[in-house]
């Protein structure tokens, strides 16, 4: 079965012994920051964690409680996708991929219960007011102030929401997108909104803005944890997030119709803010915000949003994530995309073992592929052809490997590359778009870019030196010294 809601994973995390209640009040401002940067930044990622009783930024006790670090292992990430390992979800996406168009009626017949599980999961529309909607604020009533909303780090422009789902839709296709980007309060019912130029929000607001038009804008927070990832997965513009996480769930992501705007928002929402943008209004200050880059992102102009609703499931419980220098609880969110995501790579890149983008490369920065190298020059096509695939595109170094070398082990991945390089040869710079939050490019989302091939190198490739084994032990001596270990009086 499927987790439903923030709480049913919450209950989840709990049984698996992962979560600590804290009892102790504890400030939005700050405070919490940095005892969740401590347990994030433990072994394993650090518990989960409840706290109880917080502060406002303002003062005074908060009616909510606040979850932090939900998704910060990777096992809790794995329990938020109903998997035991997040590779099998990778299979299932692959065993689809795979699908062959049969010649026969009846292989064709076999081939619907698999074609059926792309489509059998699409988000339900529920009539009604949605167990998101027991409590609607609108108006008057409407202050974000009275909301747990921390502000995370000292030099933050504001109080910042970090772990939503924002919803919009493409004014051209009708199609929905739901994106992670964080939102700031600037104001009682007014936020600005950090959705990047190279996201799918961003471009509807662009295409929305050109035409003069009002943009909806909803602001889920909570809802089934498969939603709460999806919403941070590099999904195609064509493909609605709630789809995908009715794929990932097995089950469809039940939606009910917004109070005071024209979409739809998750009836498993612990609040959600329904709003609009103007398009007449100019952008406001938004920023800065230390980011998951480790350094503050600076401010900047965005679209603000005004808030026309709050609702509010009974009971809520405020989810919250924070980022900061590397490792957060957001490398396990980024780390489900790396293997969620490596079979459609594979589709267009089939030479590709695997790909690894370790913590501190915080995914644009830094990515380790390896492949089965099959001709001279291969390792250029492959790092080209991610740099022109969707937010792949972004990133700033690409190495690529022999398939023996295991990428996600960085140590193994770094000590090969170092030796196989001759610098000056295996290294290629190029240029292209840069991630927003990339603060030493040249200009604004544009700079260079480092391919380096860190394969062994061909005759072919105008390598005429021997080029030497790995050291690797032979099997009968490791297994002669396994018999004796006992005796040796090693302790290791
Ligand atoms: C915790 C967290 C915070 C994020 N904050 C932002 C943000 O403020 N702005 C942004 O554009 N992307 C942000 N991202 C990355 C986007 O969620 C990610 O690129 C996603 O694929 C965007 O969805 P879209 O492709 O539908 O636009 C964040 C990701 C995580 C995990």
């Amino acid at each position: 079965m499927a987790l439903d809601n923030l709480r049913a994973f919450l209950g989840a995390i709990d049984t698996a012994g992962a979560l600590v209640r804290v009892d102790h009040p504890v400030s939005v401002n700050r405070e919490m920051t940095e005892i969740a940067d401590r347990c994030m930044k433990s072994p394993g990622g650090g518990p989960a964690l409840l706290f109880e009783h917080p502060t406002l930024v303002g003062g005074g006790r908060s009616r909510q409680p606040v979850a932090v670090n939900l998704f910060g292992s990777e096992r809790r990430m794995a329990l938020a996708l109903g998997v035991d390992c997040l590779d099998e979800i990778g299979e299932r996406i692959a065993a689809l991929l795979n699908l062959k168009v049969p010649d026969t009626l009846l292989g064709k017949l076999a081939m619907l219960p698999q074609l059926a599980e792309v489509a059998k999961f699409p988000p339900k529309a529920i009539g009604g007011r949605a167990p998101s909607q027991k409590t609607v604020l609108q108006g008057a009533e409407v202050n974000l102030a009275e909301l747990p909303i921390p502000i995370c780090w000292p030099e933050d422009g504001g109080p910042y929401i970090t772990l939503a789902g924002v919803i919009t839709r493409d004014p051209k296709s009708g199609v929905r997108n739901v994106g992670m980007y964080r939102v700031q309060v600037i104001g009682k019912n007014e936020v600005a909104m950090h959705w990047q130029r190279h996201k799918v929000g961003a471009a509807h607001w662009r295409e929305l803005a050109a035409r003069g038009e009002t943009m909806p804008v909803a602001i889920a927070l909570g809802g089934d944890p498969a939603s709460i990832y999806a919403a941070s997965a590099p999904l195609p513009p064509s493909i609605d997030e709630f789809l995908f996480a009715g794929f990932l769930r097995r089950e469809p992501v039940r939606l009910a119709k917004a109070v005071t705007c024209d979409l739809e928002v998750p009836a498993e929402a612990e609040l959600v803010l329904e709003g609009y943008i103007d398009p007449r209004e100019p952008l406001v200050l938004e920023g800065p915000f230390g980011d998951h880059t480790g350094f503050y992102s600076l401010a900047d102009h965005y679209p603000k949003v005004h808030i026309t609703a709050v609702t509010l499931r009974d009971d809520p419980i405020y989810p919250h994530t924070i980022v900061g220098r590397p490792p957060m609880e957001d490398y396990y969110l980024g780390h489900a995309t790396e293997r969620i995501f490596l079979p459609l790579l594979k589709l267009t890149l089939p030479e590709i073992v695997d790909i690894h983008m370790p913590a501190e490369g915080i995914f644009h920065n830094l990515v380790f592929v390896s492949i089965d190298k099959q001709y001279p020059g291969q390792a250029y096509k492959v790092m080209n052809g991610l740099w022109g695939q969707g937010l792949m595109s972004l990133a700033k170094v690409i190495i690529v490997v022999d398939k023996d070398v295991n990428v996600r082990d960085p140590k193994e991945a770094w000590w090969v590359a170092l030796n196989h390089i001759d610098p000056e040869r295996d290294v290629r710079f190029t240029m292209g778009p840069i991630d927003v939050l990339d603060h030493s490019s040249r200009g604004f989302t544009f700079g260079s870019k480092m391919g380096i091939d860190a394969t062994r190198k061909w005759k072919e490739e105008g390598f005429a030196r021997e080029w030497p084994n790995k050291i690797v032990m032979d099997e009968a001596t490791k297994r002669r010294v396994d018999e004796m270990w006992k005796e040796l009086g090693i302790e290791l």
